[in-house]
C-alpha cells in the first residue's frame, strides 16, 4: 500500500480488552523484554552489521529510545497502560531484522518477534498488533493501522540526532551523518486537547541545512503525518523554533 495521506481516520483494528484475564504479574513487560538474552544479542548483531554497512545507529539505543517515545505518545493521549506498553515492547524489538538484512526487515523482524514473544508466553491477540506494527514501520510499505503502529511510526521517524552518529571520521560523513549530527535536539510532543502531534528539532545549521532534512526526511514526515492523523492529531513540524507544518 502507498503511503497516500489518508483524510479520513481509518477504522483500525479494535484492541482485546487489555488481556484482563492474564493476571498481570504473568504478562510480559518491556522490562522482561529488554533483559532477553536473545533480544539483547540480535540488537546487537544487527547494530554491528548496519555499522559495518555506514548507518547510523540501530542498537539499544535506539530501540530504547523508540520504545520509550512510542509509549509516551500513548500514554499523553490517554490510552490504557497495557497499549503504550505494547508499543513500548514493538518499539524495542521493531529493527531486530536488520539482523538479517537491512532489506525488508521490517518484514523479517515481525516474524523474528512473533517468535520470541510467542516463547516467553505473550498472547496472540498482543503479539498481532506488535508484528503488525513492526512489519509496518518502514517508509516503503508501512502504514498506521492500529495505535500501536501509528505510535511506533512516530517514534521511529522522530530519532534524528548526534548521539546515531557512529562513522568516527567527519571528513567521511554522508548527508545521512551531517544531517542527523546536526540535530542536537529532537522530541516529540503529543498534545491530546489540542490533538496535535509535534516533532520539535533543534538543527545546527553549520553541519546541514533544513533543506537537507527535507531532502533525505520528506517520506519520514509523510509517514508520521499519516500516522498522527490515525490517532486523530494535527501533525506539525517545528525546526529550531520555526513551525513548518
Ligand atoms: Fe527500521
Ligand atoms: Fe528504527
Amino acid at each position: 500500500m502507498s503511503n497516500k495521506i489518508k483524510t479520513k481516520k481509518l477504522p483500525g483494528i479494535p484492541l482485546p480488552p487489555s488481556n484482563g484475564d492474564q493476571p498481570s504479574s504473568s504478562r510480559v513487560t518491556i522490562d522482561l523484554v529488554r533483559r532477553d538474552p536473545e533480544v539483547i544479542a540480535l540488537l546487537q548483531t544487527a547494530n554491528a552489521s548496519l555499522f559495518a554497512l555506514g548507518y547510523t545507529e540501530h542498537g539499544q539505543r535506539h530501540a530504547g529510545l523508540v520504545g520509550h517515545i512510542a509509549e509516551n505518545v500513548l500514554e499523553r493521549l490517554g490510552y490504557d497502560q497495557r497499549t503504550h506498553e505494547l508499543a513500548n515492547i514493538a518499539g524495542y524489538l521493531h529493527d531486530i531484522g536488520n539482523v538479517i538484512h537491512r532489506e525488508n526487515h521490517a518484514l523479517s523482524g515481525a516474524l523474528m518477534a512473533e517468535r520470541i514473544l510467542t516463547r516467553m508466553d505473550m498472547p496472540v491477540e498482543e503479539r498481532v498488533l506488535i508484528m503488525n506494527a513492526i512489519g509496518n514501520h518502514e517508509e516503503e510499505r508501512g502504514f498506521a493501522i492500529t495505535p500501536v503502529s501509528a505510535a511506533l511510526i512516530i517514534a521511529d521517524k522522530a530519532d534524528v540526532h548526534r548521539s546515531r552518529v557512529q562513522n568516527p571520521d567527519m571528513e567521511a560523513f554522508d548527508i545521512h551523518d551531517r544531517v542527523n549530527y546536526a540535530a542536537t535536539r529532537s522530541f516529540v510532543r503529543a498534545l491530546k486537547d489540542e490533538k496535535v502531534i509535534a516533532l520539535e528539532l533543534e538543527i545546527d545549521t553549520n553541519y546541514a541545512q533544513v533543506i537537507e532534512y527535507f531532502e533525505i526526511f520528506l517520506s519520514r514526515m509523510t509517514m508520521m503525518r499519516q500516522a498522527s492523523q490515525f490517532l486523530g492529531c494535527h501533525f506539525q513540524l517545528i525546526v529550531n523554533d520555526v513551525r513548518l507544518s
